[in-house]
């Protein structure tokens, strides 16, 4: 199967056997970077080659929420530092890209990519991915995976969302790009905030078609996360119950 349902991102443009095909992740400036984190470490866990974006923006953000000064010559041990693995393994496994270089691999359709994600998604890349503003590489690599056919995730984050920034969502919806916002399910017994975390991307990765160990899955029995406030947990009040188990 091929085109923007395609679970195996294989767009029209053919590799030819044994050529790299990476994962394309664009960390654009929304809060949120220990998702782009989780999606990493997916990719990485599942054996999958990555090129990496990351905007100006995202930049600040990744230096608010983690305390990490992103250099351009020393990416690979920043990157290690983000994601917790090794910068030896990951600069093998990583290709990075500036944000600016509109001349980069994933700028062609002819470089051969399986797809990308853009995690998290601020408003603006968001806008400028629906508008076709390719105003950096990060947009353009995105125009790009539509325009080829392949699997575009992108994951936005912002809340409350303009009636723009839902348009905007919308068009993309329209052009057969996954639209996965960060909003954790509580349904899988989630404990910790890296559990929630973790969730999102797990979604993120199915969406990719990429395997992962991420999150419980649904069971299709009410009742049966292990969460605080799941049902027979202490926490749960119980004199709500309703017949079906569940409050
Ligand atoms: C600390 C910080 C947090 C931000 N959080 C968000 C956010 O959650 N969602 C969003 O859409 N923009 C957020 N922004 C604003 C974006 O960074 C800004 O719109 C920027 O232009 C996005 O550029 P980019 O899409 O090229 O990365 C945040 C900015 C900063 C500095």
């Amino acid at each position: 199967m091929t085109g923007p349902g395609s679970a195996t991102g294989s767009g029209a443009t053919q590799p030819t056997p044994g050529q790299r095909r990476p994962w394309v992740v664009g960390v654009s400036g929304a809060s949120g970077t220990p998702y782009a984190a989780a999606v990493l470490r997916g990719l990485l866990d599942a054996g999958a080659d990555i090129d990496l974006v990351i905007s100006r923006a995202a930049r600040l953000t990744l230096l608010d929420e983690t305390g990490i000064t992103w250099s351009q010559s020393g990416w690979a041990t920043c990157l290690a530092e983000w994601v917790g693995r090794s910068a030896d393994v990951l600069s093998v496994r990583v290709r990075h890209w500036a944000p600016g270089d509109l001349g980069a691999g994933p700028a062609s359709g002819s470089y051969p990519t399986r797809g990308m994600v853009v995690v998290p998604a601020s408003t603006a890349s968001v806008a400028g991915i629906a508008l076709g503003l390719s105003k950096d590489l990060l947009q353009r690599a995105a125009d790009v995976t539509i325009k080829e056919g392949r699997r575009l995730v992108v994951v936005p984050r912002e809340t409350p969302l303009t009636s723009i920034t839902l348009e905007h969502l919308l068009s993309l919806a329209r052009a057969g790009v996954v639209v996965a916002p960060a909003s954790p399910g509580f349904y899988t017994g989630a404990q910790t905030v890296a559990d929630l975390v973790d969730f999102v991307a797990g979604k993120v990765l199915d969406n990719l078609g990429v395997e992962h160990q991420l999150l419980h899955r649904w069971s299709g029995q009410l009742g049966t996360s292990s969460g605080p406030n799941a049902a027979g947990s202490p926490g749960h009040a119980r004199g709500s119950e309703r017949p079906g188990g569940w409050s």
